[in-house]
């Protein structure tokens, strides 16, 4: 699918939306019409329900593009004054307030992680390269898929992949959405991603830090946060995967400190425990960071490196190996060899301690989830 499509897509729903706002129905008919032209591009250009998702997505532009063309006619025939108000439900949004992100990493670059890649195969990748089989098993696209475990093991990592490798608008909810400066606007923020959701025929959104927008204690929350969460949860409840298929992912470290009544809403039908690597994904993620290096990268250092890490996180490893070169470009050295590895290794701690699985373990327990990974 190409990005110049999508792109000039939303950049024209965007200018479309603000010439609403400003009443200028001719102009908004012009970009609409653009938008619909664009989708019809990219439908061209894709396969299977993608393909008629965007064909469907055109056809609503297109008559989109019909009534504003009306309005321009009715409101240049009366002079107009005053409210420029649409009375829409869903509030317009302006160019660059929206969280869309195009992330540039793919699947490929995960290490481990089998499980959750194999669910998005099946939730998502599968259905959408090849609906009629997925048809035949009564399989849709979508649902919601919960990541938890060890901080710095790739979580936040795999939901980006997902959207990177598929080339498809990917939103990111943070607490910082939720717990907005300004009275109102975190309403407006959520709302407004929802609505531009829904306006995708296939879209992912990702909470990450679940425990910091649906926290445990509620009861110390603010006014103002509560409503932003219910707006929050109203909106995952208004998901529809029939007609605009959402894959939901969410992310935590500390699984005990979310909402246990969130979790139990069945938002996310899956979750999967991710833990620290094994020995092959350590050694995918070493042999990666050194792929760059011109330098001759000691072989024996590596698989010391790969043998002698049980117990680091993803993000330890890449601390690690970035360390390794720093350490070997102040040293100015010919080669990166098995010492500087050794020595590294000695002085970096695993960030993942006994006691966080030990709450994990506890967590799962309560909460009687049986373990996936
Ligand atoms: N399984 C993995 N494969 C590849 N890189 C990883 C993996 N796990 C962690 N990393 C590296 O560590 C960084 C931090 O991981 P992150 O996704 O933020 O962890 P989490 O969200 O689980 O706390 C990532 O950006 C990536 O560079
Ligand atoms: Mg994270």
């Amino acid at each position: 699918m190409s990005n110049f499509n999508y792109t000039r897509k939303l950049e024209h729903e965007k200018a479309a939306e603000k010439a609403i706002l400003a009443g200028d129905y001719q102009t908004a008919f012009i970009h609409t019409a653009k938008a619909a032209q664009f989708a019809f591009n990219l439908a061209e250009q894709c396969q299977g329900s993608l393909r008629e998702a965007y064909i469907v997505n055109g056809n609503v532009l297109t008559s989109i593009a019909e009534e504003l063309k009306q309005k321009d006619l009715a409101s240049a025939s009366r002079s107009v004054s005053g409210n420029s108000q649409t009375g829409d439900e869903n509030p317009p949004f302006d160019a660059g307030s929206t969280r869309l992100e195009r992330p540039g990493v793919r699947l490929a670059d995960v290490a481990g992680m089998e499980k959750v890649k194999e669910e998005i195969m099946v939730r998502v990748i599968n259905p959408l390269r090849d609906p009629e089989k997925a048809r035949e098993y009564d399989i849709s696209a979508g649902g919601g898929i919960m990541l938890y475990g060890p901080p710095g093991t790739g979580k936040t990592f795999i939901a980006r992949a997902v959207a990177g490798e598929l080339n498809l608008p990917f939103y990111v909810i943070t607490a910082a959405d939720i717990f907005g400066k300004y009275v109102g606007e975190s309403e407006t923020n959520v709302r407004r991603l929802f609505a531009e959701a829904r306006r995708n025929p296939f879209s992912v959104i990702f909470i990450d830090e679940l425990e910091t927008v649906f926290p445990k204690r509620t009861e110390n929350i603010h006014e103002s946060t509560r409503k932003v969460i219910s707006i929050l949860l109203q909106e995952l409840d208004g998901i529809d995967n029939t007609r605009n298929p959402i894959l939901l992912i969410g992310a935590t470290n500390t699984p005990w400190q979310i909402d246990e009544a969130f979790l139990r809403t069945g938002r996310f039908d899956l979750s999967v425990y991710v833990g620290l690597p094994d020995g092959s994904a350590r050694e995918k993620i070493i042999v990666n960071a050194f792929k760059k290096v011109q330098k001759p990268v000691d072989r024996a250092g590596i698989d010391y490196l790969v043998s002698h890490s049980g117990g680091y996180s993803g993000a330890d490893l890449k601390g690690i190996t970035t360390r390794i070169k720093q350490s070997a470009y102040r040293k100015q050295a010919g080669a990166l060899g098995k010492e500087l590895f050794e020595e590294c290794l000695k002085e970096y701690t695993p960030s993942c301690s006994p006691d966080i699985s030990e709450k994990i373990a506890a967590w799962e327990k309560s909460v009687g989830i049986v373990r996936t990974e």
